[in-house]
């Protein structure tokens, strides 16, 4: 991680001098960085890491961060990893144009080094996270959304970028396509149960976690917690919950007995439950490749994913 820092600084750099500003304030809050991680991770997993390891570690964190700074105007988020967000900053319009300058810095690094099947791999996974987005804010304004639509919403805007960290490390690392698709299946698990977490983190149980909590409600993001109690409550109840999701989502009277009432009628736990047994299911597949540290590690990187506090 140490030696990728400087390959990815260098990846960011710009003569331009807002650009340069701009970069600099990302470099310096840098998220957990997990999605290299579980680059190099699969790549160590199936043969060793090479230089196309690192050129895909790259790739995925400058899109990953592009499109977070993208969500962030999506969704009127004022702050990430513990300080202000670029739209916070410097507005919206800037936001936007450096999200897609973050991107095209990444693709060009990519082609630069030759690396194609990367770029079948990424692309397709941008594509995915475009739909994702798009199929979430269409469900935030009709409501409607059942427990098969989150998990087609949180398969395509997350953890088609997670399976992509995996397959590009296992093709880095030159894995046989069933290996390949393997780690692209264990990414895809370990994706879904990493935004379940990431849902959790947003009922905001005492942590700091660096961004704003509540703001799915606020937004009107129904997520797994929510939408395993819509279905289980009685009519009645289930009309006043949708009244305040609807009426009265920026009332922090409100919200707070429509959290109270999700922890409950069970939906922390459900969630948590689902939560869980992708893990497990994503371990059984890292079972298929042989002990080793590294193999150990990518286990650990799996449990930090559903018990980090951020
Ligand atoms: C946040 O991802 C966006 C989601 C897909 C939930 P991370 O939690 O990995 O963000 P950073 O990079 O560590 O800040
Ligand atoms: C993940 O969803 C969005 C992306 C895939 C970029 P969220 O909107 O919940 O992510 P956070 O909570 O803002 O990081
Ligand atoms: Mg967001
Ligand atoms: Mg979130």
């Amino acid at each position: 991680m140490e030696a990728f820092e400087d390959y990815f600084k260098g990846a960011m750099r710009s003569e331009n001098v807002l650009l340069d500003k701009i970069t600099h304030y990302i470099i310096k809050r840098k998220g957990k960085q997990m999605r290299p991680m579980f680059v190099f991770l699969s790549s160590k997993v199936c043969g060793n890491i090479t230089p196309a390891t690192y050129t895909a570690a790259s790739l995925i964190e400058l899109l990953h961060t592009a499109t977070l700074v993208h969500d962030d105007v999506v969704d009127v988020a004022h702050t990430r990893r513990g300080f202000f967000s670029i739209n916070a900053v410097w507005k919206n319009k800037i936001a936007v144009l450096v999200g897609d300058y973050l991107l095209s810095r990444g693709l060009l690094l990519s082609i630069d080094n030759g690396e194609f099947d990367l770029l079948r791999i990424v692309s397709n996974a941008v594509k995915e996270m475009s739909e994702g987005e798009l199929l979430q804010q269409e469900k935030s304004r009709l409501l409607n959304i059942t427990e098969e639509v989150y998990f087609e919403i949180i398969s395509q805007k997350t953890a088609s970028l997670i399976a992509a960290c995996c397959k590009s490390g296992a093709n880095a690392a030159g894995a046989s396509a069933d290996d390949q698709q393997r780690m692209y299946e264990f990414g895809l698990k370990i994706g879904l149960a990493f935004q379940i977490k990431d849902d959790l983190l947003d009922y905001g149980f005492g942590e700091k976690i660096g961004k704003p909590i509540g703001i799915d409600i606020k937004e009107r993001k129904l997520t797994l917690p929510l939408i395993h109690v819509m279905k289980m409550a009685t009519a009645p109840e289930r009309r006043e919950l949708m009244n305040i999701i609807k009426r009265h989502n920026t009332d922090a009277v409100k919200v707070k007995f429509l959290v109270q009432r999700v922890i409950d009628l069970g939906g922390i736990d459900y969630a948590r439950e689902k939560m869980e047994s992708l893990r497990d299911e994503a371990l059984g597949i890292l079972n298929h490749f042989p002990k080793s540290d590294s193999r150990d590690s990518l286990e650990n990187l799996v449990h930090f994913t559903i018990d980090r506090k951020k």
